[in-house]
């Protein structure tokens, strides 16, 4: 310290390690990755279950995804471009989400300890994150995956197809799980780290975007299951056409 302060003196400057800037970019990196892929999430399920409207309904969506309105026909290419960047930012995330996991079993342990004896609601909420966040790394791997490379079968059979025949609801009913929890825990937390919706009395604050994430899992898991008990009935109907691809009620009707 003394010696420092000589060097300085004599130097004119400071001798003090700057502190590295690299953990709060990494940490602004995480949460705003994680903040687009909730936000991602919310509109995917909406245009999801657009299928509990009509299939033609669904159909139009997958359409206007394949900017038919542009493209004669529509085209898969834009499907692959967004779904790939979806994939990207979802293993940005992920990997800057490494940095935060317990790194041996005693670790985690002594976290699981640690969150019993204080019985913290936030370090429980925390650990629920860690854990669904774990999960994801698989289930939406392996979805995003599928979806990657096939992005020209998606539309009311194609995806009730998949759902039922190819019996993808086993992986679809987890990650859905997974992800309500992960996601609604994720903007809890970020609106309690950056201060949103806060209104001058913390307690009273976190009560109510406690109760806001409830809620948020709880429309999202139901709307989910809906959906996915859509897709099954259509697709257990339309086993037997397996493959077989979803005209629209206009066209049947123009060609009768
Ligand atoms: C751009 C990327 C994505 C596209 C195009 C996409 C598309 C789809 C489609 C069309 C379905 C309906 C079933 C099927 O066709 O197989 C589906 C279901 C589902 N996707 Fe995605 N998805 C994407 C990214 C994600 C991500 C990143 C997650 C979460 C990590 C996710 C979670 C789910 C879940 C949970 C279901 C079941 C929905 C339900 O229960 O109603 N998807 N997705």
């Amino acid at each position: 310290m003394f010696r420092d302060k000589i060097v300085e003196s004599i130097l004119g400057k400071t001798t003090q390690k700057k502190k590295s800037r690299v953990p709060a970019r990494l940490d602004f990196l995480q949460s705003a990755t994680g903040l687009f892929l909730a936000i991602f999430m919310i509109f995917h399920m909406f245009f999801v279950s657009t299928i509990l409207i009509s299939k033609d309904f669904m159909y139009a969506v997958t359409k206007a995804f394949e900017l038919d309105f542009f493209i004669d026909g529509g085209s898969s290419v834009p499907v692959f471009i967004a779904i790939s960047i979806v994939a990207i930012i979802f293993i940005l995330h992920a990997f800057l989400a490494l940095r935060k996991f317990p790194i041996s079993y005693r670790q985690a342990l002594r976290l699981k300890t640690f969150s019993n004896l204080m019985n913290h609601g936030d370090t429980k909420l925390w650990i629920v994150q860690v854990v669904t966040g774990f999960a994801l790394f698989f289930l939406g791997s392996a979805h995003l995956y599928t979806m990657m490379t096939n992005p020209s079968n998606i539309g009311p059979f194609a995806s009730a197809d998949r759902v039922y025949s190819d019996m993808m609801w086993t992986l679809y009913i987890l990650l859905l799980i997974a992800v309500e929890f992960h996601g609604a825990i994720g903007l809890y937390r970020l609106s309690m780290k950056w201060g949103w919706f806060e209104n001058g009395n913390p307690r009273e604050s976190r009560e109510k975007l406690k109760k806001a994430k409830w809620i948020l899992s709880g429309v999202m898991l139901t709307l989910g299951v809906a959906t996915l008990i859509a897709y099954a009935k259509i697709g257990a109907e339309h086993q037997a056409h397996y493959g077989e691809r979803y005209t629209p009620q206009a066209e049947v009707k123009n060609e009768n």
